[in-house]
C-alpha cells in the first residue's frame, strides 16, 4: 500500500438496463454497501469518488465526489473516465449481466400473448479493468453466492476475473442489515471479522485489510 493517501473510487447499487421508456431490468441492491466504504474512506481523509446507481440515495458527505449512472454502459464510460486516476477500486456494484438488446421507444402497450425479449450479456467490468489494472493499483470486487459455496465460488470468482480480492457474501444476507462475508486474497489467504458486523463497521474493516491486500499483491 503506498504511504500517501489513496486515491479510492467505489461503486455502489443496481444497474437499470431498459426494456423500453418505462420498464428496466435490474438487480437488487440498496447501493449502502458501496456508500458506507465511501462515507468511512472520505473519513480517513482520502479522496473518494463514488460511482451510485439509481434508487440510491446520495451521501451527505459533501467531500465525496459522486457520480451518477443507471445503466451498466453509462458505468462503463465513468469506470474508464476514473479507474486510471485512482489507486484502490471496490465493486460493490450490482450490474446486470444481461441488458435486452434493443430498447423500445415510448412505452410498450400491454399485449395479451407472451413477449419475447432478446437479452445480451454486458461486459464484465471488473474482469475488463483487471486486465490493464497496474502493479500500484487495486482492484477489489464482491461475490454474492450460496453459503454452501461461498469459499469455492468466490475464490474461483477471484481467479477467473483477475482481481486482487473478494468479498464473499451468502445470498441469504442480501436484505440483512449486518454483513457476514468473507474475504479472499491472492495466495489463498482469507480473513473474516470475528463476528457479523453492520454495513459501517464491515466497511471500516475492509479498509483496513487494504494494506494486506496490497501486500500479497505485490509478492505474486
Ligand atoms: N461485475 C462486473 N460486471 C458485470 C457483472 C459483475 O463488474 N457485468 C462485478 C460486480 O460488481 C462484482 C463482481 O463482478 O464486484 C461479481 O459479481 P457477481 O454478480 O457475484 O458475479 P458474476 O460475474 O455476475 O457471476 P454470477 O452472476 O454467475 O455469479
Amino acid at each position: 500500500m503506498a504511504s500517501h493517501n489513496p486515491r479510492i473510487l467505489i461503486t455502489a447499487g443496481p444497474t437499470y438496463e431498459p426494456i423500453d421508456e418505462v420498464r428496466f431490468i435490474g438487480n437488487r441492491s440498496s447501493g449502502r454497501m458501496g456508500v458506507s466504504l465511501a462515507e468511512n474512506a472520505s473519513g480517513r481523509g482520502w479522496r473518494t469518488t463514488l460511482l451510485l446507481g439509481p434508487g440510491c440515495q446520495t451521501p451527505s458527505d459533501q467531500t465525496i465526489t459522486v457520480m451518477r449512472f443507471r445503466t451498466s454502459a453509462q458505468l462503463k464510460m465513468l469506470l474508464g473516465e476514473h479507474w486510471r486516476d485512482s489507486d484502490v477500486l471496490i465493486m460493490a456494484a450490482a450490474v446486470s449481466d444481461y441488458a435486452p438488446s434493443d430498447t423500445i421507444s415510448g412505452k410498450h402497450p400491454r399485449q395479451s400473448g407472451p413477449l419475447t425479449l432478446t437479452l445480451e450479456p454486458t461486459t464484465d467490468l471488473l474482469a475488463q479493468l483487471a486486465e490493464d489494472c497496474r502493479k500500484d493499483q487495486t482492484i477489489i470486487g464482491f461475490a454474492l453466492e450460496e453459503i454452501g459455496n461461498l469459499r469455492s465460488n468466490g475464490e474461483s470468482k477471484r481467479i477467473r476475473k483477475g482481481v486482487d480480492a473478494i468479498v464473499a457474501n451468502p445470498l441469504d444476507t442480501m436484505d440483512s442489515d449486518m454483513v457476514d462475508a468473507l474475504l479472499l486474497m491472492a495466495h489463498g489467504r482469507e480473513a473474516a471479522p470475528d463476528r457479523p458486523l453492520t454495513k459501517t463497521d464491515f466497511a471500516g474493516w475492509l479498509l483496513d485489510q487494504l494494506p494486506m491486500i496490497q501486500t500479497l499483491k505485490q509478492t505474486q
